[in-house]
């Protein structure tokens, strides 16, 4: 049954309407899902729809519904779904051969030379930059960053910030702050001190507020011959908290950090696997503040389609690893090589950058407006194509936003729109649109959000 509540200039996609979810092939898929998954499965819980084929930024489930993806893979298509000259690519490729472990290959050779072409300084005179092909995931580029730092500079010791996310490995969720998943893992996080994050969640309220304090305490932390915090191997940190909640790093504690990590002789690992490759409207978002990594951790969108592959990008300097250091066997993908290339060249022929700020501008005049709407909203914040809603169940008291986003999000997905919660408690409602997405569709889809947040809001749903 649905019900239709607005109107869209994409009636194909009967966004506004309200359907039953899952549809009767969804239930059936999730049923079995859930019989034959492990119980750690975690989007089809909010998502409840089975999918039967998705392009550009439109997913089609099974029983025939179509969604706006705003979620995009949790930031992995960039181009959106099967972008066309990527298939074509990919179809090539496979033909020609996929798995080629870190032998070199022309794929692979073209890939690296554009990739490090964008690091900023890299000089191909003095290959100055190095890259490594790590196995497959974010968490995996993680791990071998830390190792790579600890080696490097023999000591054990890494500072993380509260709210950051590198991953669910042993070490990756060491460096990760939501306690719940860390729960029973006696031992996780060895050698790991978190310290507060930039001073957004400290002072939300950014004009006026007193940065720094924040920063004067970060220092004297780590400083502190009586601190308590031996000097580190290396400092990880994110430019934008994603899964945190969409934490957007202040530009003085991120530069005061930056130069922290240089003086201690720590090295500064900048985690990009979700705010690289334009995510933030720079290829990587740690350019807009002007620091010096030593180590870039790349991954989620590099190939452009989805297609898996994960990479370290580190200062040559650093480069003391023995052969068969960090191994694993599927560092050889291809068909993400030959892909990644050509999106690469997307970026640049598509003024892709230009487009992520449009959709920024276009993000923040719709949403914005709902803060000064509710009390319930605590912020409406992000940059480039990647925003986050922050609600508070009693507005005095943050993280308990959770009940209200979560019915936000299902709201939105029965009508037509895919978004994502994170944060504490899950109090932020995330967007992570393509990076094409095209800007009526986005209208559209944020018209649906900020109906679905008044209806929320005001008929007490989430009460
Ligand atoms: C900033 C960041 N680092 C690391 C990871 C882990 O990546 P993966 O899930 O591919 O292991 C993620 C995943 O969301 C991430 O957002």
């Amino acid at each position: 049954m649905t019900t239709t509540v607005g109107a869209s200039r994409h009636d194909n996609l009967e966004l506004f309407s309200t359907r039953t979810l899952p549809g009767p092939r969804s239930a059936r898929l999730l049923a079995d899902q859930e019989r034959q998954e492990s119980n750690a499965r975690t989007y089809p819980r909010r998502l409840p729809f089975g999918i039967a084929s998705a392009r550009g930024s439109i997913i089609t489930d099974v029983d025939g519904h179509r969604y706006v993806d705003l979620l995009s893979g949790a930031g992995v298509l960039a181009l959106g779904h099967s972008h066309p000259e990527l298939t074509a690519i990919a179809q090539r490729q496979l033909e020609l051969f996929v798995h080629g472990l870190d032998m070199p290959t022309p794929a692979k050779a073209e890939f690296t030379d554009k990739l490090l072409r964008r690091v900023p300084g890299y000089d191909s005179g003095s290959d100055n930059w190095k890259i490594h092909f790590c196995g497959p995931t974010g968490a995996n580029a993680v791990d071998a960053a830390v190792k790579l730092a600890r080696v490097a500079t023999g000591r054990h010791g890494v500072v993380s910030f509260q709210g950051g996310f590198h991953g669910t490995t042993h070490l990756t969720m060491g460096l990760t702050g939501l306690l719940a998943h860390r729960a029973g893992l006696a031992g996780i996080g060895d050698g790991v001190t978190f310290l507060p994050y930039s001073d957004n969640r400290n002072y939300p309220d950014q004009r006026g507020a007193d940065h720094r304090f924040h920063t004067t305490l970060i220092e004297s932390l780590l400083t502190d011959p009586n601190g308590g915090i031996p000097e580190p191997a290396a400092i990880i940190l994110e430019i934008v908290q994603g899964e945190g909640g969409v934490v957007l790093g202040d530009h003085n504690f991120l530069t005061t950090v930056a130069d922290l990590a240089h003086r201690l002789g720590a090295l500064l690992i900048i985690d990009e696997i979700q705010t690289g490759c334009g995510r933030t409207g720079t290829f990587f978002a740690y350019e807009r503040h002007g620091i010096r990594p030593d180590i870039v951790c790349l991954s989620k969108a590099l190939s452009g389609i989805g297609t898996p592959v994960s990479v370290l990008l580190y200062r040559s300097e650093h480069d003391v690893w023995q052969p068969g250091s960090h191994t694993g066997t599927f560092r050889g993908n291809q068909i993400a090589f030959a892909t990644g290339s050509a999106f690469l060249d997307l970026l640049d022929r598509d003024g892709i950058l230009d487009h992520v700020a449009a959709i920024e501008r276009a993000i923040d005049s719709s949403l914005s407006p709902v803060r000064d709407r509710y009390l319930e909203v605590h912020d409406v914040r992000g940059i480039g194509a990647m925003w986050g809603i922050e609600f508070a169940a009693t507005p005095d008291h943050r993280d308990t936003g959770g009940v209200i986003a979560k019915a936000v999000q299902s709201l939105c997905v029965r009508r037509g729109v895919v978004t994502e919660v994170g944060g504490r408690n899950d109090s932020v409602l995330r967007l992570l649109p393509p990076l094409n997405i095209d800007l009526d569709l986005l209208a559209d889809a944020c018209t649906v959000i900020t109906t679905a947040i008044d209806e929320v809001l005001t008929t007490g749903v989430a009460q």
